[in-house]
C-alpha cells in the first residue's frame, strides 16, 4: 500500500542523506556546516593557486588568461571560431559589423577513439573539419583570424597556450605540455589547402564571461556546468602574483574542477565518488568536477541504484545487465526523471528501457536518488561560486558586491531546478553579494574569435 511505500521512500531518503553527507536543510546552514567548510577551503586554495611560491603545488590552478577587460566591440570584420571540449566540436564563421553575428556554423563529431588516440590524429581531424567548413562557406582563399575556445586547462604564454592536462573524456597522447596554437597550425600546414591568420585561445569560461559582457557590463564571472565544470573571474592584478604589474584586473581561469585533488574533499566524498574516480580515465584528477558535472552525474546515480538494489531497497533486489553496464544511466535521464509534471512517467519509461522490473515505489525512489545527486551538485557549485564572490568582495574592500555571472552548460541549462537551487544556496553562502545570473546565448565561441585577438 502507499503507507508502506512512503515509509520506504523515507528509509531510502535517510540512507541517501548519510551517503551523500551533504543534505543539511539549506534553510538552516550554520557556520560549521559542510557547505560552508567547502566554500572556505576553496577560498584558501584560490589564494594558494595565485601565490608565486604556492602555485606549483596548488590543486586549484588559477591560470592567468591575460584578458584584462571585456571587449568594447570595436574589433570588426570576419573571424573563424573553433569550440572544442564541451558536448560538441563546432566550427563557426563570425562577422562583427555593428554587433556580433554568427554567419555559419557546423557541428563536427569527434569519435570516442579519437578522444583517446594520438594528438596528431585529433589535430588533423580538426584541420579537416575546418577545411570542409571553409569550402562550404566559400572562404577557402581567405586568411581569417581564428579564435579557439579550448575547454581545458592551459598556461597562457606570450605566444601560444600550453596544455597542462587533459580533462573530461579526452586523453590524446603527445599533447600535454605542448603549445595548442602550434599543433593546430602544424596540422593546417600538413594539409596545405588553406591558411589562417592570428590564433587566439581562450577557455570556455573566459569566452562565456566575455560574451555575457556584451549584454551586461558588470559581468565579471564566467561559469560552466556542463560536461565539465569551471569558473573564471576578474581578479585584482596585485593578487595575481605570477604576472608582473599591480594595476587593474585580469581574468583568472580557476580550474576549480581540480579542487580536492590534494585530498581536501575526502570528508564529503562518498563510496560512489571514489568508484567514479577509480574507473575514470584520469583517476585522482579533477575530484570536484567528478562530483558535479554532466560527464559523471549519471554514473553516480547508476552506482547508487546498484547499491540500493543490492541492499534490496529497489527492484526487489534484482538488477539488470543494462544497469550493470557503465554509463548506461545517462545524465540527461536525471533531468527527465526530475521534470515536475512528466517526471514519474519518464522514470517508468527509463527503468523499462534499462530492463528493470520496477513498481511504483521504485519509480519514486529513483526520482529521489536523482534529486539527491543533482541537488548535491548544485549546492557544491554554489559553495564554489560563493567562494569567488566573497573573495572578490573582500579584495575590493566593498561592503556589498554587485556582480553578474555569465553561465553556460547543459546541466545548468537543461535540468529543471538546478539553477534555482544553485542561486538560492549562493544567496545563503554569500549574503553580502548581489549576484545576477545571465545565461550565455550562443555559447562562448563566437566571442573568443573577437575578444581574444
Ligand atoms: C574542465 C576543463 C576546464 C573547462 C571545464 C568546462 O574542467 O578542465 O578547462 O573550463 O571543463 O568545460
Amino acid at each position: 500500500g502507499s503507507g508502506k511505500g512512503a515509509a520506504m521512500v523515507t528509509a531510502v531518503a535517510q540512507r541517501l542523506a548519510l551517503q551523500s553527507r551533504l543534505l543539511e536543510d539549506s534553510q538552516t546552514l550554520s557556520p560549521g556546516d559542510k557547505l560552508r567548510q567547502v566554500s572556505a577551503q576553496l577560498k584558501k586554495d584560490m589564494v594558494r593557486g595565485l601565490g608565486k611560491h604556492t602555485h606549483h603545488k596548488a590543486p586549484v590552478k588559477m591560470l592567468p588568461s591575460f584578458v584584462r577587460a571585456t571587449p568594447d566591440g570595436t574589433e570588426k570584420g570576419d573571424f573563424l571560431a573553433l569550440d572544442l571540449g564541451g558536448t560538441n566540436f563546432r566550427v563557426l564563421h563570425v562577422r562583427v559589423v555593428e554587433d556580433l553575428q554568427t554567419v555559419g556554423s557546423q557541428l563536427c563529431a569527434i569519435p570516442k577513439e579519437m578522444m583517446l588516440g594520438t594528438g596528431q590524429q585529433l589535430f588533423d581531424h580538426i584541420a579537416k573539419c575546418l577545411s570542409d567548413f571553409l569550402v562550404s562557406q566559400d572562404l577557402k582563399g581567405q586568411t581569417l583570424p581564428l579564435g579557439f575556445t579550448f575547454s581545458f586547462p592551459c598556461e597562457q604564454k606570450e605566444i601560444g597556450s600550453i596544455l597542462i592536462r587533459w580533462t573530461k573524456g579526452f586523453n590524446c597522447s603527445g599533447v600535454e605540455g605542448e603549445d595548442m596554437v602550434k599543433l593546430l597550425k602544424e596540422a593546417i600546414h600538413r594539409r596545405g589547402d588553406f591558411d589562417i591568420g592570428s590564433v587566439a585561445m581562450v577557455n570556455d569560461t573566459v569566452g562565456t564571461m566575455m560574451s555575457c559582457g556584451y549584454r551586461d557590463q558588470s559581468c565579471e564571472i564566467g561559469m560552466i556546468i556542463g560536461t565539465g565544470t569551471n569558473a573564471c573571474y576578474m581578479e585584482e592584478m596585485k593578487n595575481v602574483e605570477r604576472v608582473e604589474g599591480e594595476d587593474g584586473r585580469m581574468c583568472i581561469n580557476t580550474e576549480w574542477g581540480g579542487f580536492g585533488d590534494d585530498g581536501s574533499l575526502r570528508g564529503i566524498q562518498t563510496e560512489f565518488d571514489l568508484e567514479v574516480d577509480k574507473t575514470s580515465i584520469n583517476p585522482g584528477v579533477h575530484t570536484f568536477e567528478k562530483m558535479i558535472s554532466g560527464m559523471y552525474l549519471g554514473e553516480i546515480v547508476r552506482l547508487l541504484l546498484l547499491k540500493l538494489t543490492e541492499d534490496k531497497l529497489l527492484f526487489e533486489g534484482q538488477t539488470s545487465e543494462t544497469l550493470r553496464t557503465p554509463e548506461s544511466f545517462l545524465t540527461k535521464f536525471i533531468s527527465e526523471v526530475e521534470e515536475p509534471d512528466s517526471g514519474l512517467e519518464n522514470a517508468r519509461r527509463i527503468l523499462s528501457q534499462l530492463n528493470l522490473k520496477w513498481n511504483e515505489v521504485d519509480a519514486h525512489v529513483v526520482r529521489l536518488v536523482c534529486d539527491t545527486v543533482s541537488s548535491r551538485s548544485a549546492r557544491l557549485c554554489a559553495a564554489a561560486l560563493a567562494a569567488i564572490a566573497n573573495h572578490m568582495r573582500v579584495s575590493r574592500k566593498l561592503d556589498r558586491l554587485n556582480t553578474t555571472v555569465g553561465v553556460d552548460g547543459t546541466v545548468y541549462q537543461k535540468h529543471p531546478n538546478f539553477s534555482e537551487e544553485l542561486q538560492e544556496t549562493v544567496r545563503l553562502l554569500a549574503p553580502k553579494c548581489d549576484i545576477t545570473f545571465l545565461v550565455s546565448e550562443d555559447s562562448s565561441s563566437p566571442v573568443a574569435a573577437v575578444g581574444g585577438q
